[in-house]
């Protein structure tokens, strides 16, 4: 699951369904408090920064920054492990939906601590099966995705790494953003090429388990089993599937 190499391979289509999710954007950027400077680590094609400050972005997918639209903010190519600013160059530092792709969390959580004042980021904890047992992607079609965490430091060593208090982060049910866990209530989804594309983690475990888990879900879907051990999801808004914000 690690590198950027990932997405030298799978990041041009990525912007197909991976775009801003206004209602996670809003706890980010109310997260970077008065922050005027903001480096955006691992920033992709940009979504997540903020329009109204003085964004600098690091990227090092060659694909993921051609894929940056006209205007964005400038881009470095680097890494979050070894970022090429001086100490405390920003207000605030954010990385969105990356962490889990560093070769080593903690040292790129320690630059951007190095590098701002304040650390921003949003992510979850590789070492809580919880959020993997509740939810149905992960429980009953795509267990590999257990291995592909294994020995990933937690999110409370990341946390105490940068001084950083944990905050649960809900997933709407109609998220914008196709991350792996957006379409929880809209299982349909996963059938879809372009939607698995923009997600790592079906690339990540291989076309076999990939094909597996796509044809168990397609036959549940039309058997209708898939309804009937889900039934309750229908009622909910938002779901709580373990997505976290870290914040300095
Ligand atoms: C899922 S994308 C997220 C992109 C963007 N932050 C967003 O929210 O859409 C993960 C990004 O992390 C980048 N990445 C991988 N390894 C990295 C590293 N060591 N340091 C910084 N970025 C890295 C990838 O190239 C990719 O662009």
């Amino acid at each position: 699951m690690c590198g950027a190499h990932w997405y030298d391979t799978i990041g041009a289509t990525y912007s197909v369904t991976r775009r801003t999710e206004p209602r996670i954007a809003a706890r980010i950027w109310a997260a970077l408090g008065d922050a005027r400077t903001v480096v955006n680590v691992g920033a992709g094609t940009g979504s997540y920064e903020p329009p109204d400050r003085d964004v600098a972005a690091v990227e090092p997918s060659a694909v993921m920054r051609a894929l940056r639209p006209v205007g964005a903010a400038p881009c470095v190519a680097a890494t979050a492990e070894r970022l090429p600013f001086a100490d405390q160059s920003f207000d605030s530092a954010m990385a969105i939906s990356t962490v889990h792709h560093w070769q080593d969390p903690i040292a790129g959580l320690r630059e951007m601590r190095r590098v701002a004042r304040r650390v921003v980021a949003f992510t979850f904890d590789p070492s809580d099966a919880g959020w993997r047992n509740r939810f149905w992607l992960t429980r009953d079609y795509l267990p590999e995705v257990a291995d592909l965490l294994v020995g990933r430091p937690s999110l409370t060593e990341q946390a105490s790494a940068i001084g950083a208090r944990i905050e649960p982060v809900l997933i709407p049910w109609d998220c914008a953003d196709g991350f792996f866990e957006a379409y929880w209530r809209r299982p349909e989804a996963y059938l879809d090429d372009h939607v698995r594309r923009g997600i790592s983690v079906w690339a990540s475990v291989g076309r076999e388990a990939e094909q597996r888990a796509v044809r168990s879900l397609r036959d549940d879907l039309v058997s209708g089993r898939w309804a009937a051990r889900n039934s309750h999801l229908v009622a909910l808004e938002a779901a709580e599937l373990g997505l976290r914000l870290l914040v300095t």
